[in-house]
Order: structure tokens, then sequence, then C-alpha cells
């Protein structure tokens, strides 16, 4: 069964470990994913931008998609379903299909606007139990058409956030979506501690997580992060895994070009990445 992001991520704030968001995009993701956290007894949420939403057919096919699989693999570790950088319009419909966790994306509005739509979402999620993501600031980069300027958050628009009771809060700290440009000046943790103090208990979120050192990682979590994207980093595993496979002219061989086996190497790609991420966050035997 989905649960609710809540109970996972006040667990890892207080174990002083992360719970990585690993963003899927159709079955093999999402199945690679799911297997991974039950391999390594690990809590997982599952992330879905909207544009990937759209992509499995609608929130509702998603819903359904991962809840046959929860069952048909039988996967026991605490799973949620969490819709990515979500429009207002966005967050509600992820609500109505089931989705467990929503993001709402508000930090493209005037605070004041980020604060009243937050708000609503927070009451709205809260009747069925879902879990709401707010963001401050902003992640530089883009992610499935969703563009920011890499805004550093201020830690008094973060408390004003924090305060409404959102479960977790995403603050731009010098991260970006994608890869990491090679004159990169890393995260800004003098930032990250003031946030860190004046947001109190609130879990916080570190989107882009493709790419950062793990002594970065390590550090970010030493200072409340409890929870970490990452999407670009699988896509990357996937498509050089499936690039070697049909390189070697292996699905020219046998019926190396059933679809089973031409997307097997990338399936194992992303499981491979998945583990590696969930070491490093420390989230194994965390279920
Ligand atoms: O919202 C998802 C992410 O922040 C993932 O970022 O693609 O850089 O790993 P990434
Ligand atoms: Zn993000």
């Amino acid at each position: 069964m989905l649960v609710s992001a809540k109970e996972m991520l006040n667990k890892a704030r207080d174990g002083k470990y992360a719970v990585g968001q690993f963003n899927i995009n159709n079955l093999e993701w999402t199945k690679a994913i799911l297997l991974t956290a039950q391999e390594n007894n690990s809590p997982v949420i599952l992330g879905v931008s909207e544009g990937a939403g759209k992509y499995m057919c609608g929130y509702r096919t998603v819903v359904g998609m991962v809840n046959g699989m929860l069952e048909e693999l039988k996967i026991t570790v605490p799973v949620a379903l969490h819709l990515d950088h979500g429009t207002y319009e966005g967050a509600l419909k992820a609500i109505e299909a089931g989705f467990s966790s929503v993001m709402f994306d508000g930090s493209h509005y005037p605070i004041d606007e980020n604060i009243e739509k937050t708000k609503e979402i927070i009451r709205i999620a809260g009747e069925k139990g879902v879990s709401v993501e707010a963001e401050v600031g902003s992640i530089g980069g883009e992610e499935d058409g969703v563009m920011g300027a890499g805004e550093i958050a201020d830690p008094n628009e973060c408390k004003l956030i924090a305060d409404l009771g959102v479960t977790m809060l995403a603050a731009g700290i010098g991260n970006i979506h994608g890869k990491y440009p090679a004159n990169w000046k890393g995260l800004d943790f003098d930032a990250l501690a003031k946030i860190k103090a004046a947001t109190g208990n609130v879990p916080l979120v570190l989107h882009g997580g493709t790419g950062i050192p793990a002594d970065m990682i390590q550090k970010a979590i030493s200072l409340g992060v409890a929870k970490i994207n990452v999407n670009t980093e699988c896509q990357l595993a996937f498509a050089e895994a499936t690039r070697k496979y049909i390189e070697a002219g292996k699905d020219l061989q046998g019926k190396g070009f059933d679809p089973r086996k031409l997307l097997a190497p990338g399936f194992e790609a992303i499981k491979a990445v998945v583990k590696e991420k969930m070491e490093l966050f420390g989230s194994i035997n965390k279920a």
C-alpha cells in the first residue's frame, strides 16, 4: 500500500539519513526502483513529473501501475508516490487520482501567492492524508520543461512556508537540475544552515541529486536534508546501457530485439544507480 512521505522523512531526519526520490517514466523504471528498494530494505519515493505523468497516460494509470506492482512484486518497504514539481492544478489532480504525496512548486510566484496556494494544497491534501512538499527559492536548470533561475532561498520566506505545516521543504541552495557544469560553485551550506535554523523540524529536500559529490551529500544530510531527488542519473545510465547493447549488435543476435531483452541492460543500470544512491544516502535497512 502506498504511504504518505511524512513518517519516512521524519524518521530520516531524526536518524540523519535521507530517502531517495527517483523519478519514473514507465514500467521498467518503476519495477527497477521498487525491486531495489525491497532488496535493500529501504524506504523509497517514486517521483512523477507532470510531463512523465502525461507520458504514462495520466495519473490514474500511474497509480494503477504502481499499486499493481506493490502487490504483485510483494513490496513491503514504505513507498510514496509523489508528484514532482507540480502546478496547483496538477497537484489537485494527482491527489484526486490517488497519489500519496505531492509537490506544489509555487517557487515562481511572489511569496504571498506561493503561501496562499501552498496553504490550500495542504488543506486539501490533509483531508486524504497526502504529504505535501513546497519550494522556496529555485533550483537552477531545467527539468521536464520546468525552468528555474537557481535563486538561493530566503530563510525568512522558508519559515513562512514551513509554518504552514508542509511535510517537507525544497529550498534553492545552489543546486541545479541535470548535469552540473564544470564551473559549478557547489552547494551553499551557509544558506542551508540558516534555512534549517529558520524552519525547525521540517525535513528539507535536495533537488538536482545527479552528480552531487558524496561529501556534499553527507554534509547536506547533517544539516537537515532528509529527501534527495535523483532523475537525470538514472536516465543517463539507462541510455548508456541500451546504447552499448545496440552498438554491440546484441539486438540482432537470436531474439535480442525482443523488448524484454533490449530493455534489460537499462533496467539493470537503473537498479545499480538506485542502490548506489541508497548506500550514499544511508537509507539501506531503514524500512
Ligand atoms: O525533481 C527532481 C530532481 O530534482 C532531479 O534532479 O535530474 O538533476 O537528478 P536531477
Ligand atoms: Zn527537482
